[in-house]
């Protein structure tokens, strides 16, 4: 029994903005975001939207596309660090807006790795025959958890949600391989720090900017760089397979440059590589089941393929996965 994805969906809010506009807010420029970062512009949430909206949108979207209706969900798995509210899980929010009135619904709080922490959350559910079909989603409304003063962080990011529906059949594809590994000891390099339980809502926390990310940037690119590697490789090596084997590999999309060094390293061309990070920059949980469905929507997923992700944030938290299509 496999979880194979019969359904792909993403929603991208319609505002852009551009690194010009950027350049008008905080003291940068196009150049400078595109050369360090590969980034373009970013899509931004609109004042009455929230991230529940974004990821509803998604999962009726791969909902439609695999002709499933509401009531055949049995779960629905949300990776997300940027929820409607510090709980109860977005997930629940979705389902009742989708009328998934069978699915029980949680939220994942893996940072940009939460997709993959998600999908093999839901895949372990359907190889145990605990549900038939899942749907897995990433949303994030990250410009409402960026310091729009802060240069070194709030170029990066961007708002928006995709969604896959896994179905378990007896097949050959599917979901073949999930690996997820996570190190504490760098938490302060990338995290939010207000407000939790550590650091609970006061006047004094707003003023220190608690309830913003902070990333020391530098610091975090050459962890990722190296586990990203590192745990693509594992996911072929696990599968009896190679780069060449690969025909699209669907990386968490942070950063062009980590993407390009990534993909040396594992010695992919530029032509298995999927890359969308110029048009969206950093959407953390949605940015692989976007470009999932843009991939699959382009006519580069056919029947057979293999498709290599992997994915590395906040945490750190980083993993990758093998699927066949
Ligand atoms: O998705 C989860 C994981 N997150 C990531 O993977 C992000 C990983 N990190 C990165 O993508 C990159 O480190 C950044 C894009 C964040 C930064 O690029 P960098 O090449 O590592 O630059 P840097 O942080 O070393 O900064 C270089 C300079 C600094 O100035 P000084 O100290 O050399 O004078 C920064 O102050 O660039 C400056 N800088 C900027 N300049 C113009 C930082 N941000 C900006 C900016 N515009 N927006």
């Amino acid at each position: 029994m496999k979880a194979r994805i019969i359904g792909t969906g993403s929603y991208l809010p319609e505002k852009i903005m551009t690194n010009y506009d950027l350049e008008k807010l905080v003291d940068t420029s196009h150049e400078w975001i595109v050369t360090r970062t590969g980034i373009e512009e970013r899509r931004i949430i609109a004042d009455d939207q929230s991230t529940s909206d974004m990821a509803t949108i998604a999962a009726q979207r791969a909902m439609e596309m695999a002709g499933v209706k509401p009531a055949e969900i049995d779960l629905i798995v949300l990776a997300t660090i940027t929820g409607d509210y510090p709980w109860p899980a977005t997930a629940c929010v979705v389902q009742a807006n989708i009328g998934a009135k069978n699915a029980f619904a949680y939220d994942v709080s893996a940072a940009c790795s939460g997709f993959l922490y998600a999908l093999s959350s839901a895949n372990d559910f359907i190889r145990a025959g605990s549900g038939k079909k899942a749907l897995v989603i990433g949303a994030e409304t990250l410009s409402r958890a960026v310091d729009w003063t802060d240069r070194n962080t709030c170029v990066l990011f961007g708002d928006g949600a995709g969604a896959v529906l896994l179905d378990a059949q007896e097949s050959d594809s599917g979901v073949l391989s999930c690996h997820l590994y996570s190190d504490g000891n760098y938490l302060e390099l990338l995290y939010q720090p207000g407000f939790g339980a550590k650091h609970p809502p006061s006047v004094e926390g707003i003023e220190a900017k608690l309830p913003y990310l902070k990333m020391q940037g530098n610091e975090v690119f050459k962890v990722a760089v190296r586990s990203l590697t590192e745990v693509s490789k594992e996911a072929l090596k696990a599968n009896g397979f190679g780069s060449a084997d690969v025909a699209q590999f669907i990386p968490h999309q942070a950063n062009l440059r980590i993407l390009e060094a990534t993909t040396k390293r594992l010695k992919l061309t530029e032509k298995q590589s999927f890359i969308n990070v110029n048009k969206y920059g950093n959407t953390s949980g949605a940015t692989i089941p976007i470009a999932i469905d843009e991939a699959y929507h382009q006519g580069l997923l056919k029947e057979g393929d293999l498709i290599l992700s992997a994915a590395f944030g906040g945490g750190f938290t980083w993993g990758s996965t093998l699927i066949r299509w």
